[in-house]
């Protein structure tokens, strides 16, 4: 049987999930194919040899893969019986290994949403059965693999597992929050994501202490300015346009009718930098490595749009001149980036200086 992986991502980004995951395996010399349908919000990736499979899924660090929400190493593709579907998985002639815990999920579109019901209503069913034969912990253990079934209709799936410590631990690869009412525009969502996925819990403590200095570059109407100012941030707002008379009320922010790319900050206390300016990515990322390298703040956060079609060699190459401009310096830097739920066309970006 052949094994594959499945990458889940953004419908209308397949190509480019598919690109990087390819990418990932020549480098580490494990041949494979993608097979990305387009709009179909998955990509399988399967590597000529079986085994290099297994190996490529373990070698990657997921948290370098820009386009994939979430992963799993998939056994088996399935086609099972609508009568008897637990009787369908209990039937299969391949051995998993000892699972702590299942999960049901399907693409991010709405042919795969409509299957949300389905799955929320087989998976108690299905979990007893898994207890019973003891493919399943009888308690959720996280330390153990996560039994994965990925389904694009009611009958047919991909089995497998994933590593729990090398994935995404949310349903179906989705952070969900909650659109804040005070906020004033949408995209506040795409920083507080950012700073939930691009951080782990240390870093979120240490890096958004209250009391300090941030800059917004295309700060208008205030979204991304609104999650500085509720961690108790000072804003430098930078953007020709308004900002929402509810930020400058607080007293936080002040607000520069300024061009983002010739801002230069006052003060040398800059903690973030934070810009959503829409712009050419490679325009962007130069702007970011001249605060980083300039030391013009500590941390930047920032989206690269990407209206191109070679979204994965654009940012590759985007990436590379940021680090590598860098290093030139004398900087050690570290550059994390990902396609969040909440970015449309664009990734975002966290970089510092070690
Ligand atoms: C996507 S919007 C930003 C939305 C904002 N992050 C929010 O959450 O409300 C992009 C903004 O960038 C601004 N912008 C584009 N080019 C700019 C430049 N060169 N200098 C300053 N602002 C710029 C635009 O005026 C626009 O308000």
């Amino acid at each position: 049987m052949t094994n594959s992986i499945i990458l889940y991502c953004r419908t209308g980004f397949e190509s480019d999930c598919a690109a990087e995951i390819q990418f990932h395996a020549e480098q580490l010399e494990y041949f494979g194919y993608a097979k990305a349908a387009a709009e179909s919000g998955f990509v399988e990736f399967s590597c000529y040899q079986n085994e290099h499979t297994i190996s490529l899924y373990q070698a990657i660090d997921f948290r370098n893969l820009i386009f994939a929400r979430h992963w799993f190493l998939a056994l088996l593709e399935l086609e099972l019986d609508e009568r008897n579907r637990v009787a369908s998985i209990l039937a299969i002639d391949q051995k998993l290994p000892p699972c702590g815990s299942l999960r049901l999920e399907y693409p991010d579109t709405n042919e795969g949403k409509s299957l949300s019901a389905f799955c929320k209503k087989f998976t108690r069913p299905l979990e007893h059965a898994l207890i019973k034969h003891q493919w399943l912990s009888k308690t959720q253990n996280l330390k153990l693999p996560a039994m994965q079934l990925f389904f694009t209709s009611g009958t047919h799936c991909w089995l497998g597992y994933s590593d729990t410590r090398n994935g995404n631990p949310q349903a179906n690869g989705i952070l969900r929050l909650k659109f804040p009412n005070q906020a004033p525009s949408r995209s506040t969502l795409k920083l507080d994501e950012a700073f939930m996925v691009l951080l782990n819990d240390q870093e979120r403590e240490q890096y958004l202490e209250n009391g300090q200095h941030a800059v917004d570059l295309g700060a208008c109407p205030g979204g991304w300015t609104y999650q500085l100012v509720r961690r108790n941030m000072f804003v430098a707002a930078v953007d020709n346009g308004p900002m929402a008379p509810s930020l400058m009320e607080t007293g936080q922010v002040q607000h520069f009718r300024e061009d983002g790319f010739k801002f230069q900050p006052e003060r040398n206390n800059t903690s973030w930098l934070v810009c959503d300016m829409v712009e050419r990515p490679a325009k962007v990322a130069r702007l970011m490595l001249k605060w980083l390298a300039n030391g013009w703040c500590r941390y930047a956060m920032f989206n690269l749009k990407l209206p191109m079609k070679q979204r994965f060699a654009e940012v590759n190459q985007d990436l590379n001149m940021l680090r590598e401009g860098l290093a030139e310096l004398g900087f050690e830097s570290e550059v994390r980036a990902k396609q969040l739920y909440h970015d449309r066309e664009e990734i975002t970006v966290f970089a510092r200086i070690i």
